[in-house]
């Protein structure tokens, strides 16, 4: 901590000196400034962070990098929802608070991760669904984010939701089948419990502007925004191999996101093979969007990566500088300072999103209700999402119907109550989602097999 106020103090008179007598620039130039990823990222306004394992902060090889090059930090594990609570509600936040505490007295920041994730959930958690496992994620955001409150960056709120491949829709689940809007969920109980945190969405595959899920995740940030959804940032996991490269549009997304009023981070970034020009514009690239807060490597060696057998990090096994290091710490040094302030009004994003837009709601008349779908289809099944949406007086409960056309049979539905399964089939609230406030939505599910169609959902208050 000493010695980063003492660097802090020698680059300010190192920047006095060179206005006022260029000469003593020579006399006054710090030793620590634009040596370190950390120092140099800082420079710019933005942080450089890496994931730390709790148990490697014994290893005094690796604890003198991290505390020499990074100013942010990420537990890799330590604050996934098995580690901190891995029976329901005995929280256990011992090994989170270790990496904390490490960097914080330090003058490293951190970064929360993650609340809510389809993955590393707890055995008590992976076997929920419905009510009860809606009620426990919430719980779990609350208790974990007001634990840590005042003491996290940003906190990745929600992990990993959208699908994989064309669908630009939302990864199967036991937390999305609870509904649809369990993400908003999670950010309000997020922002209620720890209001001072920077809230993120955070997922991998969003890198290439082209691609169907980066759509999907840009449409879901542009209706929370538009909702007042509490979200602040977008983070970018950017693990780079060949099935999912860095794309020159990278900058792009980084820039569209950016104008729907959110911050962008790079959050995991790893580079199958740590190539060092591909390095090199990654960070040109965050430091080419204002609101590009910074960027996290997804462990210091090589040896230390959960893909070490693709040596994509900056360091190699001994902690030695690889070429990536160099063209990082150079790209960070050449960089402009963002001193000009973001504008105000956001440009629209560069190209218009390549999928189709979202289906409009009709609107629904006086105390009345109406329902909205968008089916997924593939050859011998889909899955329907139900958008119901509430009138000009607020539902108190509400059935759906929907005509399915002969051969379509639905096999589970979620969120509702079904009564049928093929032809005339009614879908009624379950407890959780049957007050609707006016003008306000809800959503439920359901999949089946055959061909849906094209359904025209019919909506009735109960
Ligand atoms: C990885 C860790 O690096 C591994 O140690 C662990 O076994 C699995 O998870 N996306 C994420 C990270 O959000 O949490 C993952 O971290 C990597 C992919």
């Amino acid at each position: 901590m000493r010695w980063r106020a003492a660097s802090r103090a020698a680059v300010a008179l190192a920047g006095a000196g060179t206005l006022a007598a260029g000469m003593a620039l020579v006399l006054t130039a710090p030793a620590a400034a634009g040596t370190t990823l950390g120092a140099s990222a800082a420079e710019k306004g933005r942080y450089f962070g890496t994931a730390v394992a709790g148990f490697k902060l014994s290893d005094s090889a690796y604890t003198t990098i991290l505390n020499r090059e990074f100013n942010m930090v990420t537990a890799e594990n330590e604050m996934k929802i098995d580690a901190t609570e891995p029976q329901q509600n005995r929280f256990s936040y011992g090994s989170a608070e270790q990496i904390v505490n490490h960097a914080r007295s330090r003058g490293m920041q951190v970064r929360g991760h993650t609340l809510a994730w389809h993955a590393q959930q707890p055995s008590w958690m992976q076997g929920m669904s419905g009510t009860a496992l809606r009620q426990a994620i919430l719980n779990h955001v609350t208790q974990v984010a007001t634990h840590f409150r005042g003491q996290i960056y940003s906190w990745d709120v929600v992990n990993e939701a959208f699908a994989d491949g064309n669908s630009g829709g939302r990864r199967d689940s036991n937390l999305q089948r609870t509904g649809n809007d369990w993400i908003e969920a999670a950010f309000r109980a997020a922002r209620a419990a720890d209001p001072g945190a920077k809230l993120c969405y955070n997922d991998y595959n969003i890198d290439n502007w082209t691609w169907a899920k980066t759509q999907g995740v840009y449409n879901m940030v542009r209706d929370f925004k538009s909702r007042g959804v509490p979200i602040d940032c977008v983070g970018f996991q950017s693990h780079f191999n060949s099935d999912s490269p860095y794309v020159s549009n990278y900058r792009t997304t980084l820039s569209s996101f950016a104008a729907l009023g959110v911050d962008v981070q790079i959050t995991e970034l790893d580079i199958e093979g740590a190539p060092a020009n591909t390095y090199r514009s990654v960070v040109e690239d965050c430091l080419a969007v204002a609101r590009c807060n910074g960027i996290t490597v997804w462990g210091i060696r090589d040896s230390d990566s959960w893909r070490s057998y693709q040596s994509p990090l900056l360091f190699n096994n001994s902690g030695q500088k690889k070429p990536a290091y160099d063209a990082v710490l150079a790209a960070l040094n050449s960089g402009t300072n963002p001193t000009t302030p973001p504008p105000t009004t956001t440009p629209p994003p560069t190209t218009p999103p390549p999928s189709d837009p979202p289906p409009t709601t009709p609107p629904p008349g006086q105390g009345d209700c109406s329902a909205s779908v968008t089916v997924n289809q593939w050859n011998g099944g889909f899955v329907a999402n139900v958008r119901v949406t509430a009138g000009s007086s607020a539902l108190n409960g509400w059935t759906v119907t929907i005509d399915l056309p002969s051969g379509a049979t639905v096999t589970n539905a979620w969120s509702a109550d079904r009564s049928g399964n093929s032809g005339t089939t009614n879908f009624r609230n379950v407890s959780y989602n049957g007050q609707v406030a006016a003008g306000q939505s809800t959503e439920f599910g359901f999949q089946g097999t055959g061909t849906a169609g094209t359904l025209t959902p019919t909506c009735a208050p109960a």
